[in-house]
């Protein structure tokens, strides 16, 4: 019975004699690690561009409604991570609740959000490096031909990923610090700039986009209504919530850390809901200082936060922002690299992806190969691709993801009831049904051409699946086994 041989493996690894990976996170680690990977584009780029073209300053009320879905899909990652404490999160819940081909469709998801997401975050940090520091666009920022800073960063945390978690954690939790001063600067200050006008009316009314839009650039779900193309108005505002449901993703990566928690039944809880938590607060206390402070449709799409400050004649504060994203965004790509380790080594473990990855380096006890094999793919996509292809389908994976993993919940209480649960999703299944449907509502709020790409995507995965995992899974050699 594959469930419970999935849970015995994973469950093997929780007591610290089973798993090669170190246990040394504590609970601030785990926050610490939660906001460093949450915090990053999505505020310092993507809430002023989501504001300019599609909600006005009702970005705010998107950053609202993105936090409620983030934090009840947290609620569901927090009952698997500590029922299933395990390198590989959602996808070894799907393995123990849904069987192999889920799981390998998770993972495969998984590694597309964090892969793009890191190819995203460094060409934005890219950008804010040269204009902190004036260095040549041809070689910087979305106008390189090739993104050299993108890939040097990239390269350089790779290295430090390898190295040893402990490593990482220490400098995630100092870039951490940096990235919190200069929201809170953002809220203190910008306070006193805001001009009420600018923020009326907060929901500008509905209007058809410029260009007027085609049926790839149109949200799914105004589509299949047969609505004509609009931005602003309700639905501008929930497009943009989908959108900038991309400034939460990451914090599943907390859970992914379960084999290498102190405590995993109080740490992992914390780090989920405390990180999602601090970030919700913090996006919407920035939107609501941004949209007051630079009428919406003026506000610079580039560097948003930077320009709006400058443009009121403060441009000390918009240095300190920049310097503020730099750092910020380093703890983000960091974070993201660690995940792409773990996510590849669980897959590798279960024979999914070829055993070499499955393995622990024997001294700094990091699943190198995978980290490696990580960094230099996604150095090699960011150093080609915009930004705006990339975001959109960080979003519909890390959606799909958590639709599976609130889907996991009552499935595997079915199927385990003895399992120790250290946390509860309250009133399940209710809540893990609402769950699964609000990611759903949230993904139909993207456009045709996202939809498309990520299909793609997981077609691509499924022949890797059946022409390589299947036949390799450890699963399959039991099976030989046994028939033998
Ligand atoms: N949530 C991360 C960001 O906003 C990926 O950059």
């Amino acid at each position: 019975m594959p469930v419970e041989r999935i849970l015995e493996r994973s469950r093997s690894g929780t007591d610290g004699s089973g798993s090669p990976l170190k246990r040394t996170l504590r609970a601030r680690d785990m926050v610490g690690f939660g906001v460093g990977i949450i915090i990053g584009t999505g505020i310092f780029t993507l809430a002023g561009v989501e504001a300019q073209q599609h909600a006005g300053p009702a970005v705010t009320l998107s950053f609202l409604i993105g936090a409620v879905v983030a934090g009840l899909a947290a609620v569901c990652y927090a009952e698997l991570a500590s029922s299933v404490p395990t390198a590989g999160s959602a996808y070894t819940y799907a393995f123990t609740t849904l069987g192999e081909v889920f799981a390998w469709i998770i993972g495969w998801d998984l590694l597309l959000e964090f892969g793009l997401g890191l190819a995203v975050v460094s060409r934005s940090w890219s950008g804010y490096l040269a204009e902190l520091f004036g260095l040549p666009t041809a070689w910087f920022g979305e106008d390189a031909t090739v993104n050299i800073g993108a890939v040097g960063i990239i390269a350089l945390l790779t290295a430090v990923a390898v190295a040893g978690i402990r490593e990482s954690s220490r400098l995630t939790n100092l870039l951490v610090l940096v990235k919190l001063a200069v929201c809170v600067l953002i809220v203190a200050v910008g306070v006193f700039y805001i001009d009420t006008a600018n923020l009326t009316p907060f929901v500008p009314p509905a209007q058809p986009p410029e260009g007027g839009g085609t049926v790839f650039t149109q949200p799914v779900i105004s589509g299949v209504f047969g609505l004509e193309p609009t931005v602003y108005g309700v639905g501008g505002m929930l497009t943009a919530a989908a959108i900038v449901f991309f400034a939460y993703t990451g914090f599943e990566a907390l859970a992914n850390l379960g084999e290498e928690v102190k405590r995993p039944n109080r740490d992992l809880k914390i780090g989920l809901l405390g990180a999602l938590a601090v970030c919700a607060v913090l996006y919407i206390a920035v939107s609501l200082v941004l949209t007051g402070m630079v009428p919406y449709t003026e506000i610079d799409p580039g560097a948003p936060l930077s320009v709006a400050f400058s443009s009121v004649g403060l441009p000390w504060v918009a240095t300190l922002i920049s310097i503020g994203a730099v750092t910020g965004l380093t703890s983000v790509m960091m974070v993201e690299l660690v995940t792409i380790g773990r996510i590849g080594f669980a897959m590798g473990r279960d024979g999914l992806l070829p055993e070499a990855i499955g393995t622990a380096h024997p001294r700094w006890g990091t699943p190198h190969r995978m980290t490696i094999i990580g960094g230099v793919v996604c150095a090699i996509i960011a150093a080609f691709t915009p930004i705006t292809a990339l975001a959109d389908m960080v979003s519909i994976g890390a959606l799909a993801a958590m639709i599976i993993v609130a889907i996991a919940v009552p499935v595997l209480r079915r199927a385990r009831p003895d399992l120790e649960r250290p946390f509860r999703v309250p009133f399940s299944p209710v809540v893990p049904a609402i769950t699964a449907l609000a990611c759903l509502y949230l993904m139909l709020n993207l456009n045709l051409d996202t939809w498309i790409r990520f299909v793609g995507w997981l077609v691509l995965g499924l022949l890797v699946y059946v022409f390589y995992g299947r036949k390799h899974s450890f699963l399959a050699k039991e099976a030989d086994r046994d028939t033998a």
